[in-house]
């Protein structure tokens, strides 16, 4: 089964525009590095930022929240023109966007998501809808599994939109079919030793994976971790067991040119153009934005 492109919410090539190529200066707080996706996206970020006129101080996270604000903080006091954050976790933000807006700077979320109450606190988060990703490797795995399959499930970062919206994504989906079920899930952190670790203990707590038709993972390098584990636990990937995940990074495209993975819904990383013209027109010409401009994610499936 192919899903082709699906599109929900305001389309970001809608907003897209070529106008407006500011001189701005841009405070950019990203995740980490974590997997092979999140290095691919701030190379983009940082390649493309000349291109649109963005003088970019990107500020590395590596993972942890506490690094975010005082990130995001510098960028306040240094009163740069805008914020962009992809935020590690949902929680934990108001105080620091109230800063940001006392100080008159717009704040952007790009990739993940915020929880918070008063959505004045940023101006429009531009990213892939995650409950869409999991609903997308849902309906495949319905489909190729006609319905009746023992799910074994990876997730992402603990608190962290992807990894939250995803799960509910695909459960939504599964959750139609009675011979559907997660049997066992556990967070393998979105890295490839997570997802190895993390196979590891379900191949222990199922005797080999018996009876287990599919993995599902939050992301593809916790898969290519699952393959290593189930590879050196004498397993067949892809074909004793359906492997499902998201990003599709080049690593598994390898794996699924060699029959080890099925399916990858793309998470693009080259999104500099979605989101660099929506902020400097923006900084041009201040304006009422959507809420959330959706970036569309695609199914792939191995042949
Ligand atoms: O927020 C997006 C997720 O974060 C990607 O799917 C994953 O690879 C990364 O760590």
């Amino acid at each position: 089964m192919k899903l082709n492109t699906i599109l929900t919410g305001v389309a970001a090539s809608a907003l897209m525009s070529t106008a407006a190529f500011a001189d701005v200066t841009i405070g950019f707080s990203q995740v980490g590095s974590e997997g092979d996706w999140r290095p691919a996206f701030s190379k983009n970020m940082q390649d493309e930022a000349a291109t649109y006129g963005v003088d970019l101080k990107f500020a590395n996270a590596q993972g942890k929240q506490e690094e975010q604000l005082r990130a995001v903080r510098a960028f306040v006091a240094q009163g740069v023109d805008a914020i962009i954050i992809a935020p590690v976790v949902v929680t934990g933000w108001e105080d620091v966007l109230e800063e940001a807006k006392d100080a008159e700077i717009p704040v952007f979320l790009v990739d993940r998501d915020v929880d918070v109450e008063d959505k004045s606190l940023y101006v429009s988060r531009i990213s892939a809808d995650f409950n869409l990703e999991g609903k997308i490797a849902g309906a495949w795995l319905a489909t190729e599994s006609l319905g009746s399959c023992k799910i074994v499930e990876m997730q992402g970062t603990t608190g962290s939109a992807p990894a939250i919206e995803r799960k509910g994504g695909f459960e939504a989906v599964i959750d139609q079919f009675p011979a559907m079920e997660i049997v066992a899930t556990q967070s393998g952190d979105f890295t490839t030793e997570g997802g190895k670790k993390v196979m590891e203990a379900f191949i222990k707590s199922t005797n080999n994976l018996d009876g287990i038709c599919a993995a599902f993972a939050h992301n593809d390098n916790m898969q290519l971790g699952a393959i290593q584990a189930m590879k050196e636990a004498g397993l067949k990937p892809g074909e004793d067991v359906l492997m499902v995940s998201v990003d599709y990074v080049p690593a598994i495209v390898d794996a699924m040119n060699a029959g080890e993975a099925n399916a990858s819904v793309e998470l693009r990383s080259a999104v500099a153009e979605f989101i660099y013209p929506v902020i400097t027109d923006y900084l041009d010409s201040p304006t009422d934005l959507p809420k959330w401009i959706v970036i569309p994610s695609d199914l792939h499936v191995a042949n």
